[in-house]
């Protein structure tokens, strides 16, 4: 019999993207299938186009060629490259965080999520103002919406720092309020564009169980575009890689580390190129021992 729970089912389904802007072209025919309840990483190096993608997918730029089409679970399909982005993520349930952090640091912490959630609220008013003061309906949608708040708060180890302004948390809880908030809009599809940047080897790890939970618990999918290794061969099912705009590989985190076409990205043609410190440790020996045999003069 086959196990159903076992069946990936697409979620988001890119096909020859490409992305001009004037005479550079930043993705180049990329094509790739994300799958429901799946993490699926964005890898490259410096400039490979990674962010230009998360910015079609989300709506901030229309793409030049290409289809988008992200399918929910329930069936219902959107192509995103028609739509403007604010019904990308009202509609679609597109969410996502930057690569630099964007919070309101003059307010709350739990004031950030709540913020987040207008779209049910302003419904739940009835779009109105008498809504607002009196509509019992807006009243239950605002406890709810603190409710759904508080459990991400919780989730992301920031109950206790609720009432502080988002600007003084430390670096590392303003990139876990950062997904806690993109959690709160309820999203099918969770874009993090390098959300381990700055984090110390235990934050990474906390950040990697985060993940995984939002995968497995909520069933969502995740886009993650991450330079830390050990965070995206750790807990991703698929990985794409992007160099030079193009994809040049594109498969499970085994198949992807030991892809010789990945190694040459990111050891570059040169021969005595220096791999970078934060994929040494996870690129196999082969590529290793070239670096070990060009400074060797080999
Ligand atoms: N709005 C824009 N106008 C012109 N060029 C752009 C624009 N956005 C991105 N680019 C160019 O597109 C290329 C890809 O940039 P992108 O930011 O997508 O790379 P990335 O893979 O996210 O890199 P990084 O790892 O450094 O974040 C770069 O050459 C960049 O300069
Ligand atoms: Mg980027």
């Amino acid at each position: 019999m086959t196990d159903l729970s076992m069946t990936k089912t697409p979620l988001l389904t890119v096909e020859h993207l490409t992305m001009r802007f004037g005479g550079l072209v930043a993705n180049s025919d990329v094509s790739f299938v994300a799958n429901n309840a799946e993490i699926t990483a964005i890898i490259g190096p410096n400039g490979a186009g990674k962010t230009t993608l998360f910015n079609c997918i989300t709506g901030f730029y229309t793409p030049t060629v290409g289809r988008l089409t992200l399918r929910h679970p329930d069936g219902k399909e959107f192509l995103l490259e028609r739509m403007p982005g604010y019904r990308i993520s009202q509609k679609a349930s597109v969410a996502r965080t930057f690569q630099n952090i964007r919070l309101f640091g003059g307010m709350s912490v739990l004031e950030n999520l709540v913020v987040a959630q207008h779209n049910k609220l302003i419904r739940a008013s009835g779009f109105s103002i008498a809504g607002l003061l009196g509509l019992p309906s807006y009243r239950k949608a605002e406890s709810e919406a603190i409710d759904l708040a508080k459990y991400w708060l919780d989730r992301v180890r920031l109950l206790d720092f609720a009432d502080w302004s988002a600007g003084n948390l430390p670096y590392g809880a303003q990139r876990r309020l950062e997904i806690a908030r993109a959690m709160c809009t309820e999203p099918v599809l969770l874009c993090l564009d390098e959300p381990a940047a700055g984090l110390n080897p235990r934050e990474s790890a906390e950040l990697a169980e985060l993940l995984t939970f939002i995968r497995d618990d909520h069933k969502t999918g995740v886009l993650l575009i991450e330079h830390d290794m050990s965070v995206v061969m750790r807990i991703s099912d698929h990985v794409v890689v992007l160099d030079y705009g193009r994809k040049i590989s594109d498969g499970d985190p085994a198949f992807v580390k030991n892809d010789p076409a990945v190694i040459r990205a990111y050891l570059g043609e040169d021969e005595d190129a220096e791999l970078p410190a934060e994929v040494a440790n996870d690129l196999p020996e082969v590529a290793q021992n070239d670096v070990k045999r060009a400074e060797e003069g080999a």
